[in-house]
């Protein structure tokens, strides 16, 4: 209810500040400290962010709250306490960098923590939903992106935490990420509400460039003008402005995305052999399908072009195929 919910979050604001604390000015929190900057996270960021430890002690946090007269289940309700076997309570983030995750107010709702190395499972733990924490509904950074978002009338979307807020110290301040799952309609809605133009910087690898693939296709069908910057070598975007520097990373995103057409085009070619024949035609059928989508006449008539130009296909016959597929999708 609505007197818990508040309580909850009052919780999470007290905990925001606890954990930031111990990670800046404690002997516990100089690990995880070392361990951010070696991501290359700056003080500034880290402040910023609100960013913060919390230390390996299994009631640390019970007492806290406790103390401020927070009752043990709503703790447990709001996620921050998990049970133990033995029953007890204790700190669901023990041991971990922490990353506060706030509403569209800023207000902390929910936490993402991870861990110092990448050995422990999992890496990440995040705060189970909740009537204040609705994954599919949220967006990590929106409340921090939402005025840039207007104002570049483009919003740039990541996968994760990390590369949200490095992204964010390189300058791009319009960027935000789902949170630990796919995205969803809801997002993609969202999303629409700012914006006609999304980019989609997702990691380099496998998994990055299949997401980015499903994520244009929900974000097309609200009708948002979509791009997908593909990282080289595999890399996640953190590890791009580490590793290249951020006006290089900028000129990725900003230079070299790939319009819709373009990524649909490299994405099927990896799955087809084009120097077999059957193949071939049923790559040229399957760009065909998204080329019916586009919604100009002038964008049609540039991809069929390729199209015809690079597999040596007649444009007409191309133009039929075409058409008829228009037909039966009306
Ligand atoms: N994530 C999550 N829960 C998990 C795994 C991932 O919430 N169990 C979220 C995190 O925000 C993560 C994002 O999904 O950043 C993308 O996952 P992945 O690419 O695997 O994260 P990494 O980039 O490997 O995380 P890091 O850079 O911190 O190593
Ligand atoms: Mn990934
Ligand atoms: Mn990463
Ligand atoms: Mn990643
Ligand atoms: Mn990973």
């Amino acid at each position: 209810n609505n007197h818990e919910d508040q309580t909850v979050l009052e919780a999470y604001g007290w905990l925001t500040k606890l954990y930031h604390h111990l990670l800046r000015r404690t002997k516990d929190g100089k690990e995880a400290k070392e361990y951010l900057y070696e991501r290359g996270f700056t003080n500034d960021t880290i402040n910023e962010f609100k960013i913060g430890y919390s230390p390996s002690v299994k009631d640390f946090v019970v007492q806290f709250l406790e103390k401020k007269g927070i009752h043990k289940q709503i703790m447990v309700k709001a996620g921050l306490l998990k049970a133990t076997e033995s029953n007890d309570y204790v700190d669901r983030f023990q041991g971990r960098v922490i990353f506060p995750i706030s509403n569209h107010l800023g207000k902390t709702i929910g936490f993402g923590g991870r861990s110092l190395t990448d050995r422990q499972e999992p890496k990440y733990l995040n705060s189970p939903e909740s009537s204040l924490f609705r994954k599919s509904k949220l967006l990590f950074n929106f409340d921090k992106a939402r005025s840039e978002i207007r104002k570049k009338e483009e919003v740039i979307l990541m996968e994760g935490y990390a590369d949200v807020i490095i992204a964010y110290q390189s300058g791009l301040k319009n960027t935000v990420a789902s949170l630990g799952t796919s995205l969803t309609e809801s997002h993609a809605t969202l999303l629409r509400r700012y914006v006609d133009n999304v980019i989609i910087c997702y990691d380099g690898d496998e998994a990055g460039i299949n997401a980015s693939y499903k994520a244009l296709q929900l974000l097309r069908k609200t009708g948002c003008n979509v791009k997908v910057t593909v990282i080289p070598d595999g890399l996640d975007p953190d590890q791009y402005i580490r590793e290249y520097g951020k006006d290089t990373f900028h000129q990725l995103v900003y230079q070299q995305s790939m319009t819709e057409m373009q990524f649909i085009m490299y994405y099927f070619r990896k799955d087809f052999r084009l120097s077999q024949e059957g193949e071939r035609l049923r790559y040229v059928e399957k760009v065909l399908e998204h080329i019916a989508f586009l919604e100009t006449s002038v964008e049609r008539d540039y991809y069929l072009r390729e199209l015809a130009e690079e597999f040596n296909l007649s444009l007409d016959s191309l133009k039929e195929d075409l058409n008829q597929r228009m037909q039966k999708s009306k």
